[in-house]
């Protein structure tokens, strides 16, 4: 089976109130950990490279370790750029076989994103590749800003129709409270889901993202906390808001810092019970198949995507 877009999953996913998985990668146990996961349980999946990530591993590596879990898995597998900056970055993704990517205007006032996102949908799609946009600001907890600065930060509802009808974007990603890492509220977790409803009504039927959507599982933090780790505080989104926003028109849930936790608390683990050891293999197996059992349980638990491959 060749590499997909996201179009096709996005469609079933929206009928079927379910959502895609959109994991982060960046070395080769990470992509056999979910892809070795979704063989298990049918799942269609999206596997996403940030900038950092084509630095740290080289953008042929990556593809050449997706392209061989197809043919390990012979699943359908989106694989798409997360955050891109800038035009020059999609085009080198797009150029090099990329069957999505994620143009981030999101720090431009409205017109200027909507003027970059069209030029990367212009041309990703002559090229038979999706595009997804964002509008409004994720915000961080560490940015310590007061409430009507985060406001400022949610996605306007009263944006999104004239954004998507003008730059023709496939998919829109929208702040209801998520933030990236590990650290995502400081007091009770809250997202507007009002938010999500009326863009949900302004744009029927259209697939809405939720980046920062890690659930930072207290196992795995205890984990780290007990051998040797200090992430007091680490908090993420609780898994049946995820479910409610799947449940909704969120297509697509991007996980990345779950996949981080879950690795070193498998590392940590193992070299405190086994502290002489040093083949990587030996600890970089336990963290992959960390890896695995996480992705199982979110595709079937959380996403509700397992079988729809
Ligand atoms: O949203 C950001 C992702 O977690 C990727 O992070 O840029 O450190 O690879 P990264
Ligand atoms: P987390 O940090 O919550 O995993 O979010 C990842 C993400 O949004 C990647 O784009
Ligand atoms: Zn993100």
């Amino acid at each position: 089976m060749p590499l997909v877009t996201s179009t096709e999953m996005f469609k079933k996913a929206y009928e079927g109130g379910y959502a895609i998985g959109a994991f982060n990668v960046n070395n080769m146990e990470i992509i056999q950990g979910i892809t070795e996961a979704a063989k298990e349980v049918n799942a269609p999946l999206i596997l996403q490279v940030s900038a950092g990530a084509r630095k740290y591993a080289k953008h042929v590596y990556l593809m050449k370790l997706i392209e061989a879990a197809i043919i390990d898995t012979d699943l359908p597998i989106c694989v798409h750029l997360d955050h891109g900056e800038d035009f020059e970055v999609c085009k080198s993704c797009i150029d090099g076989g990329f069957t999505s990517v994620m143009i981030d205007g999101s720090k431009y006032p409205l017109k200027e994103n909507i003027r970059l996102t069209k030029q990367v949908v212009d041309y990703a799609h002559s090229k038979g590749v999706v595009v997804e946009g964002e509008l409004g600001k994720l915000a961080g907890i560490e940015d310590n800003i007061n409430v009507s600065d985060k406001d400022a930060a949610f996605t306007d509802p009263d944006e999104v129709e004239q954004f998507v009808k003008e730059t023709g974007v496939d998919s829109l990603a929208i702040a209801i409270g998520t933030s990236h890492g590990a650290f995502k509220f400081k007091g009770e977790p809250r997202l507007r889901f009002d938010i999500l409803e009326e863009v949900g009504k302004r744009l029927p039927g259209f697939p809405i993202v939720l980046h920062g959507a890690s659930s930072v599982i207290p196992e795995y933090v205890e984990k780290i906390n007990k051998y040797g780790g200090n992430m007091p505080g680490a908090q993420g989104v609780p898994e049946e808001m995820l479910r409610k926003a799947a449940s909704m028109s969120v297509c697509k849930i991007n996980i990345d810092s779950d996949l981080r936790l879950a690795m070193t608390a498998g590392i940590r683990e193992h070299f405190a019970l086994n502290p002489a050891d040093f083949d990587p293999r030996k600890y970089l197996g336990p963290a992959r198949s960390m890896i695995k059992e996480l992705v199982k349980n979110k595709l079937v638990n959380v996403l509700g995507c397992d079988g729809k491959a």
